[in-house]
């Protein structure tokens, strides 16, 4: 019997410390097996009672020889779940199943040569016995366990892989899970389908099904709230929500003026006219622009931008006194972070989308199961159109932070259509997908230049692209010259008042994406 809730194919991958452990999390969902991040102290009764279909133990920084190297409870191998080891992930299978793990002082780094000498269940017919893989370990499987086989080894270890058919429990010393091993999905797929007995169920369309019928179970025939940003996270929330519960759903879009080129009334369009939702508009440029007045200091401007913010969606919400529940776009990359594991009740003042203050909802989360990209992938079975499914991350506060000095809507005209061509050239060059954000910025100067035979002083404007995961580190994006100059001329062009156009070349740390 599985847990109530959990689908009967999920795989649970046992976080070892490794910075694999989502990109193994993420490779098993592609083989369509729902998997799921846990701690390594995970307890072998909790474990029997969730009833995983398989065990993945990820990589891990420390040596298994130190002191306190994390260990998972050894009574899990006796409950019958397969198991498979990668790197640290197999050392600690070998070590507590009695194999011999060393410190020959003879690791390996990067892509190495590995010879399969046996194929079972890891290593199908079909696969070479000579292959590729990527490995990074000090230490070394020397022997495997008592009963096991070894099925691969490398020049510089006897036991590279290892397997007890009978036991179900399995141990690779490479990383299956990056791209640099070639035959690495499939080795991971062969212990899905072949040792856990799995199926691949996992598609776009169950997480679909399984997220509407969570969400109707969840708020009945309460009503929900949901402020959209414009931004991929809230928008497939939101049409998911709408999908289960219809018009028990409000969603509140307080157009602040600092958004996109034409972005607010993209969002009427998507959500009010294609999708149905019942939508709550409020133009508030104005009283933004007037907030603004005279604001320099960026603090001050995101603080300004933020507080105005939340009175808005506060008197717009007005009316929903009786909305008991909201939607939260949160991503399980922050549920792996924050560690949290159940549903959180907040209080509205903790959210920095900005929330009225007396409020108490329960949240909606149908995507804390999801990564970005599978996100991604529900709002294109969705039917959202692509510029929302693809849409690049946006700060809270717009254009107020990419404006150096005042706000103004003479300033805000200009960023946004030179911000235009930049997101159009980048579409066109089709590297919209590959870059994390890009985008244009207006400094607090003014440059000389000659156009024609004139003299001009003029705004500069600064592109800004940068490739990042996560955000949290970036670096500048090698854009090619002639994308480059096709921003800078459309640019000059096309937006009056701008002369001069640069290009930001500093990665994070030490600059932040941003300007302010
Ligand atoms: P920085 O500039 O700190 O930005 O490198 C990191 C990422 O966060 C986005 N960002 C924000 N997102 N509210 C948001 O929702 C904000 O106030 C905010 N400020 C920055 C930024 O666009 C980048 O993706």
């Amino acid at each position: 019997m599985t847990a109530v809730g959990q689908d009967p194919e999920t795989v649970f991958v046992v976080d070892f410390g490794a910075q694999y452990a989502q990109l193994i999390a993420r490779r098993v969902r592609e083989a369509c097996v729902y998997s799921e991040i846990v701690p390594h102290g995970i307890t072998a009764e909790e474990l029997a009672q969730r009833q995983p279909a398989g065990l993945v133990f990820s990589g891990g920084p420390k040596s298994v020889h130190v002191e306190g190297a994390p260990v998972i409870d050894p009574r899990v191998y006796e409950l019958g779940i397969p198991v498979l080891g990668i790197c640290y992930g197999a050392q600690l299978v070998a070590r507590q199943l009695g194999g011999e793990v060393a410190r020959t002082g003879r690791g390996e780094y990067g892509r190495t040569d590995l010879e399969v000498v046996e194929q079972r269940v890891l290593f199908g017919p079909d696969q070479p016995l000579e292959q590729d893989v990527w490995m990074s370990h000090t230490d070394t499987i020397v022997a495997a366990p008592d009963g096991f086989e070894v099925t691969a080894r490398t020049p510089e270890t006897p036991a590279a892989a290892f397997e007890s058919e009978e036991r179900a429990i399995f141990g690779v010393q490479f990383h299956p899970e990056v791209a640099h091993t070639p035959f690495g999905q499939q080795i991971l797929e062969r212990f899905l389908f072949e040792a856990c007995g799995l199926h691949g169920t996992w598609t776009m369309e169950s997480i679909i099904d399984q997220s509407i019928s969570d969400v109707r179970s969840q708020v009945g025939s309460g009503k929900v709230i949901c402020g959209l940003s414009g931004g991929v996270d809230s928008a497939v929330a939101a049409s998911l929500v709408h999908r289960a519960v219809g018009t028990q759903l409000t969603c509140v879009f307080v157009d602040t003026g600092l958004m996109r080129k034409d972005e607010g009334e993209q969002v009427v369009d998507t959500f009010h006219e294609h999708l149905g939702i019942e939508l709550i508009h409020v133009r508030a440029a104005d009283r933004f622009f007037e907030r603004l007045a005279g604001l320099t200091e960026p603090e001050e401007k995101r603080r300004a931008i933020g507080e105005l913010f939340i009175r808005i969606f506060e008197d717009s919400a007005g009316g929903l006194e009786d909305a008991r529940f909201l939607v939260q776009g949160t991503l399980y990359p922050d549920v792996i972070e924050s560690g949290t594991r159940d549903a959180a009740r907040i209080k509205s003042h903790h959210n920095v989308g900005g929330l009225p203050e007396e409020m108490d909802f329960e949240l909606v989360e149908p995507l804390r199961h999801l990564f970005k990209d599978e996100v991604r992938q529900v709002g294109e079975e969705l039917g959202l159109p692509e510029e929302i499914v693809w849409r690049h991350p946006f700060p809270g506060p717009g254009l107020g932070v990419r404006i150096i000095g005042e706000v103004t809507p003479e300033k805000v005209a200009i960023l946004q259509d030179a911000d235009l061509v930049v997101r159009e050239e980048l579409k066109k060059a089709g590297l919209e997908r590959e870059i994390w954000q890009a985008f244009a910025v207006l400094p607090d100067i003014r440059t000389v230049g000659v156009m024609g035979d004139e003299r001009t002083y003029g705004h500069p404007i600064v592109i800004r692209a940068v490739t990042s995961e996560d955000a949290m580190t970036a670096d500048w994006a090698r854009l090619p010259y002639e994308v480059l100059e096709s921003m800078s001329s459309r640019i000059i062009n096309e937006v009056p008042g701008v002369n001069r156009v640069a290009y930001d070349i500093t990665s994070k740390p030490p600059g932040t994406i941003e300007w302010e």
